[in-house]
């Protein structure tokens, strides 16, 4: 590939999109090197409507206290809004990523619920949801260039690179931040439609985490704004997607 297009240039590039295409995002902040965008989000005290993106986050983190780690290598991106459910942010942001990484790769990617965008099953980006009173913390890592892995993630992860898209960092977050306008502008009947086109859980038997219970079944069906229909050895429960981990896929 040739030369990557270099920070300073990032701000211009992004203020265009937001001029031309997006309704929800207004401002956007390029961090050099920051842990994480969430926080540097709360540092600025940004508000509804601007985003946060590192050219380097150093310490991000994931969902159920994972780490995630992006370097120069991935897209980390904080999108600052109103709190609201959490549920509809969530698949929002699934559905944000899930097309804008289509748009790159020119080809369908699947969603396990809740918000982790996979190709081959292997995981290409993954969301996070913070909120407070004060605001909404929806935000996306995507992996674009690294061409190698850790040992204990060589058979789960995947860059945009290795699936042959070979996109600038600054292209992956021109879109990400116009799907994700789309998808936060988008019906709760969109968005479920839009999820359950990718979706790779149905159908599949898994161990899920209610509050303290488990439960072990076969995902019947599957509504990512409200819950998941799980048939168990007892008969069939019903699980609220706000409170539920899935813990474990069987293969
Ligand atoms: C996951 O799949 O567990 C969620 C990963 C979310 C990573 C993003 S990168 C931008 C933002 N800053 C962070 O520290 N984490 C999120």
């Amino acid at each position: 590939m040739s030369q990557p297009i270099g920070v300073e240039r990032w701000p211009d590039r992004i203020d265009a999109v937001l001029g031309e295409h997006c309704r929800t995002f207004q401002r956007a902040h390029v961090v050099r090197e920051t842990g994480s965008t969430q926080d540097a989000a709360r540092r600025m005290n940004a508000g509804p409507g601007e985003i946060i993106v590192a050219w380097n986050q150093t310490v991000g983190r994931g969902r159920l206290g994972r780490s995630w780690s992006s370097g120069l290598d991935g897209v980390a991106i904080t999108f600052v809004l109103q709190p609201g459910q959490r549920e509809r942010l969530a698949i929002a942001g699934a559905i944000g990523a899930a097309r804008a990484a289509e748009t790159m790769l020119g080809h369908p990617v699947g969603i396990k619920w809740p918000n982790d965008i996979l190709v081959n099953a292997r995981k290409l980006a993954g969301v996070l949801v913070e909120q407070d009173d004060r605001r909404a913390l929806p935000a996306i890592g995507m992996n674009v260039s690294q061409t190698s892995w850790p040992d204990d993630l060589a058979s789960q992860a995947v860059s945009l690179h290795q699936l042959g898209a070979m996109v600038d960092r600054i292209e992956v977050v021109e879109t990400l931040i116009e799907r994700m306008d789309e998808a936060l502008e988008a019906s709760d009947g969109d968005l479920i439609g839009s999820f359950l086109e990718r979706d790779v859980l149905t159908g599949k038997t898994m161990k899920l985490r209610n509050g303290t219970e488990i439960v072990s079944g076969r995902l019947e069906r599957l509504d990512p704004l409200k819950g998941l229909a799980v048939r168990t050895e007892s008969g069939e429960c019903w699980l609220p997607a706000a409170t539920t981990t899935v813990l474990q896929v069987e293969s």
